[in-house]
């Protein structure tokens, strides 16, 4: 019968229960060894110990035999002597007296006739004389009879006148104590051995093992470009060769690129990303918009920190990486804080990398910034219900900006190879310009806003020069697949190129350029909760500035005045809550903190007087005395006054009525280290796809979102923990560092792919 067989009749037979777990035990080819190692030593024991048994038995025998001759030699001439006297002696009383000795059972002595004369009371009654005639050679049994195993040994006797026998009868029940002795001594032995074997082997195989996890813990540690132990000469040494070497590199990038939520990804790791995976490289970051401003405020050098999710976005990277940030020197004290090469070292307070300004005129700004940028590009991509903007005027001045942006990073280069990060729609050339004068940089750009569907993007009367501008990047990210989606649809319309759907490229006169999604994210931990007093005292410091009495629940917005946020629509909604539920007034207060931003153009200006107009109304309805349920907050707060506000409120709105990913929804997440308030998020900023534990809504419907505020003010707070702990553990992982880290792990495998010479076409 086959052995698998065998397992099945074995399983068969044992109750339901252990049925179950003994087949998956089974179904373990390594059980099944097992079980296999331990039947063949359990017959090796039964073996070894009836082998033992045999021959303490046979060895015993031989032992009484010995024995009875002794006894024989020792009292035969003297029984002899006493059956000749005349008369006949009586020996019995010598017979007992030997029969003391403690292994001899009972003597005797046999008439020619076969009775038995002489016999010790002790003689057993399976003993017996032999039939005549008796034998005239010693003779030996061993008899298994009614009582204890006994050895009857037979000696002829002559007299003179007869022919006896001795008798000479030991006991044998020692025999069976000893070979059970044997048996219990030899299967113990067997199992101390067996024991033995299987730790010294265990030892070896560990031993061996600790040995082959060095090698691979050395290879790991000092392979790889950028390793301190990293030669030719080391690999030949160890063990693993040059194919796991390559192996594990690739593993390293695929796992940290696949598998980022492994990586707590702070400033240290993003650098050890930067020194391991890219050493000795530059980076260059160029925005419109600078990290710091210096603005002259009644003659002093104040310094600012923009509202720009872009910025609160990249500082902290730059912080971390290092090297040089190229901006739009917009303050008014810019150039009197700058060296003669218009650089300034920053963070003031703890400098970690270098901004350089780049001036523009008046009539630069007009054209590039408020002009394509902000009437035609901004409008363009979000859907706003806002027309766009063309003129011929403002792109040409936006092709200049470019060119000069590009000059300046070309002159920033120390190296023909840096790494060149392109941020948002106002350098949309700029990749083109650059991949002309520095062929061997890695150019990533990203888009920070929304790309719109390829009929809405083919309204931009440039929009061939802009598709093959961004596609002098190596990289080019947006926050979402759905808007990689919809940019290589736009390709597809208009573009005469090759499309690689797969690997997610589009190729265009032999160069490829990665279409790839990185949802941008804010630090972790804000620098700006370090000096936060506790979310109790924040809401009490609010209520106190704006004299909200004691029992106000708060409803807080915080943004740059801008049409995509959907700031009226919120107002609205505030409105219609108190309409509907009365028992919010006098209660409800919603702060809105509105950063004014591009107050230049006409419909930032006309938002920003109609939400004026709008805050009136509602607060004419429904304040009274000194209530006012719209708090209008029309100034720039620092990070540290927004992160109050936040630590203040019961429920954050983000209705954006279109927006890429919006930062203030995670950094008000990212404030509330109680893990109470609530999020009112809008479906249309990308955020939503990632922090889906926040009530969603759409801004353009009035009355579900008021609904929704009022759910959130009547949500319970073990509801809320459970919510926020979800967004904030999201927002912890998936924090701006693993942003930068992702678009600099495909960066460092694009460049070891150029580097061993492979093209996309090949
Ligand atoms: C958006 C854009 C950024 C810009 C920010 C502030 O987030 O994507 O590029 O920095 O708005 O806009 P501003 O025009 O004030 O720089």
């Amino acid at each position: 019968m086959r052995t698998t067989q065998l397992y099945r009749d074995a399983v068969a037979r044992l109750p339901a229960s252990l049925r179950s777990a003994a087949s998956k035990l089974l179904g373990r080819p390594s059980a099944r060894y097992a079980i296999l190692a331990l039947a063949a030593l359990a017959v090796i024991i039964v073996a070894m110990t009836q082998m033992a048994s045999v021959i303490v038995d046979q060895w015993s025998q031989r032992d009484v035999e010995l024995r009875a001759r002794l006894v024989f030699r020792s009292v035969g001439e003297r029984v002899m002597l006493g059956l000749a006297a005349k008369p006949e002696a009586d020996l019995q009383p010598f017979f007992e007296q030997l029969a003391e000795d403690e292994r001899l059972l009972a003597l005797g002595y046999c008439n020619p006739k076969g009775q038995l004369l002489y016999a010790t009371k002790s003689m057993p009654d399976d003993a017996h004389c032999p039939p005549p005639p008796l034998p005239k050679v010693d003779t030996f049994e061993v008899i298994r009879g009614h009582g204890a195993p006994i050895s009857l040994a037979v000696f002829p006797l002559s007299t003179k006148e007869d022919e006896g026998s001795l008798l000479v009868v030991h006991d044998l029940s020692f025999v069976e104590k000893r070979t059970r002795e044997a048996e219990f001594y030899m299967a113990l032995a067997l199992v101390g051995v067996a024991a033995g074997l299987g730790l010294l082997a265990t030892a070896i195989v560990l031993a061996l093992l600790r040995g082959w996890t060095q090698s691979l813990r050395a290879a790991i540690a000092n392979f790889g470009p950028g390793r301190a132990g990293y030669s030719g000469a080391r690999q030949a040494e160890l063990p693993i060769g040059r194919d796991i070497e390559a192996m594990l590199s690739e593993l390293r990038l695929e796992r940290r690129y696949t598998d980022g939520i492994h990586v707590e990804w702070s400033p240290k790791t993003l650098h050890q990303l930067l020194d391991q995976e890219l050493p000795g490289a530059q980076v260059i970051v160029v925005s419109n918009r600078e990290p710091y401003i210096h603005n002259r405020v009644d003659g002093r050098v104040v310094l600012q920190t923009p509202a720009s999710g872009l910025v609160s976005a990249l500082e902290p990277v730059m912080r971390a990486c290092g090297g040089v940030w190229v901006a739009h020197g917009s303050g008014s004290a810019d150039r009197d804080t700058v060296d003669k090469r218009d650089r300034v070292a920053v963070p003031p307070a703890n400098p970690a990398y270098a901004l350089r300004r780049v001036w523009l005129t008046d009539e630069e700004q007009d054209g590039y910034y408020y002009g394509l940028a902000n009437e035609g590009l901004w409008p363009l991509c979000h859907i706003a219900f806002v027309r766009p903007t063309f003129r011929e005027k403002d792109w040409a001045y936006y092709a200049a900006v470019n060119r000069r942006f590009a000059d300046v990073v070309v002159e920033e280069a120390d190296r023909d190879d840096p790494i060149v990060l392109v941020q948002d729609y106002q350098f949309a050339m700029l990749p083109r310009m650059l991949r002309s004068r520095l062929p061997r940089a890695t150019i990533i750009a990203f888009w920070h806003i929304p790309w719109p569907n390829p009929e809405t993007f083919g309204i931009c009367p440039w929009r061939e020069q802009i598709i093959d501008g961004l596609l002098g990047s190596s990289i080019l990210g947006f926050h979402t697949q759905f808007h990689c989606n919809n940019f290589i649809e736009a390709v597809d319309r208009f573009m005469e190129s090759r499309i690689d759907r797969e690997r997610s490229s589009v190729t265009l006169a032999g160069h490829e350029t990665l279409i790839r999604p990185y949802p941008i994210s804010i630090e972790w931990p804000p620098a700006a909760l370090e000096r936060q007093a506790p979310p109790k005292e924040c809401r009490e410091a609010v209520k106190t500035r704006f004299s909200l009495p004691a029992d106000a629940r708060i409803a807080v917005g915080v943004e740059r005045f801008d049409y995509t946020k959907g700031i009226l629509d919120r107002m609205r909604a505030v409105d219609a809550l108190l309409e509907h539920h009365p028992e919010w007034r006098g209660k409800l207060v919603f702060i809105q903190a509105a950063a004014p931003t591009r107050s230049k153009l006409n419909t930032y200006k006309g938002l920003q007087a109609e939400a004026i107009r709008e805050a009136e109304a509602i607060n004419a309805r429904w304040g009274h005395g000194s209530y006012k349920p719209i708090l209008l907050q029309i100034r720039h707060h620092e990070p540290s006054e927004v992160f109050e506000l936040f630590r203040a409120a019961d429920l954050c709105v983000v209705s954006s009525l279109h927006d890429g990913m919006n930062l203030v929804a995670k950094e008000f997440v990212a404030s509330r280290d109680d893990e109470q308030g609530v999020l009112v998020l809008s479906s249309f900023a990308g955020a939503s796809r990632e922090l889906s534990e926040a009530l969603i809504v759409n801004p353009y419907d009035t009355h579900g979102m008021s609904e929704t505020i009022d759910a959130a003010l009547r949500m319970d707070p073990s509801v809320q923990r459970e919510r926020m702990r979800e967004m904030r553990e999201l927002v912890r992982q998936r924090n701006v560092y693993r942003w930068a880290a992702q678009m600099l792990l495909d960066a460092a495998r694009l460049r070891r792919r150029e580097s061993i010479g492979y093209t996309a076409a090949a």
